[in-house]
């Protein structure tokens, strides 16, 4: 069966120092979890009915985080611009703290409404959600096990999708309940130093299983 790995770059120097956006490389912790995750993935490919492993694609960001943490995995790599993380626009390269501090307004209409919030000269949630079509039509129309090496907002908008797609189901039952299911994207939980598995099953739902990397 097919698997799709999600997972985020590991740490970096920006995660680091809490600071968003940039294009930094892996911290020590970061490098670890890069050479650790090839054995994660190799532990959980499945096999094909001859017992040769299945095929498998990497798909990275063009941002060195994500670059440096897929460089040891054995397969061919992929680099999607797509797949970049959030342009926080004037805010890049900031804390939390620093843009409450010095963009208050801006920091406060993010808060509020975190999906339709647009960075001044960056991006939404909402921008992401577009940008990241292509991506997630080509994963669904590719057949091989893919592995994502992706970042927060960005994992966050694949993973929510491919959620809402696989419990439409229940979405017609309970409708009215998720009838904004974006408006939940903007708060999934992706930890760092984490490949989240998910398997897609013939009956339309989708196992996820969270595998933390020591
Ligand atoms: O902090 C890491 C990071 O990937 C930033 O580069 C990005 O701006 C942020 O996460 C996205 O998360 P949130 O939408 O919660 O600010």
């Amino acid at each position: 069966a097919r698997r799709i790995w999600l997972t985020r770059h590991g740490e970096s120097i920006y995660n680091q120092k809490a600071l968003i956006g940039g294009d930094s490389s892996l911290s020590p912790n970061g490098a670890a979890y890069a050479e650790v995750l090839p054995e994660v993935i190799l532990s959980r490919l499945p096999k094909s009915a001859d017992g040769t492993p299945v095929p498998v694609s990497v798909w990275t960001s063009t941002l060195q985080r994500t670059i440096q943490t897929a460089a040891a995995l054995p397969f061919a790599k992929l680099r999607w611009k797509a797949l970049d993380e959030i342009d926080a626009g004037i805010c890049d390269g900031m804390t939390y703290a620093q843009i409450a501090e010095k963009h208050p307004a801006e920091y406060e209409a993010r808060k509020k409404d975190k999906l339709r919030y647009r960075y001044p000269r960056g991006e939404s949630y909402l921008d992401m959600i577009a940008r990241l079509e292509p991506v997630i039509s080509e994963m669904e129309r590719e057949g091989e096990s893919i592995v994502i090496v992706g970042h927060q907002a960005v994992l966050r908008v694949i993973f929510g999708y491919l959620m809402a797609q696989h419990q439409a189901v229940l979405r017609v039952i309970f409708g009215y309940l998720m009838a904004q299911p974006q408006a939940a994207i903007p708060s999934i939980h992706i930890p760092l130093h984490t490949v989240i598995e998910l398997t897609p099953r013939p009956d339309g739902t989708m196992g996820v299983e969270y595998i933390p990397v020591p």
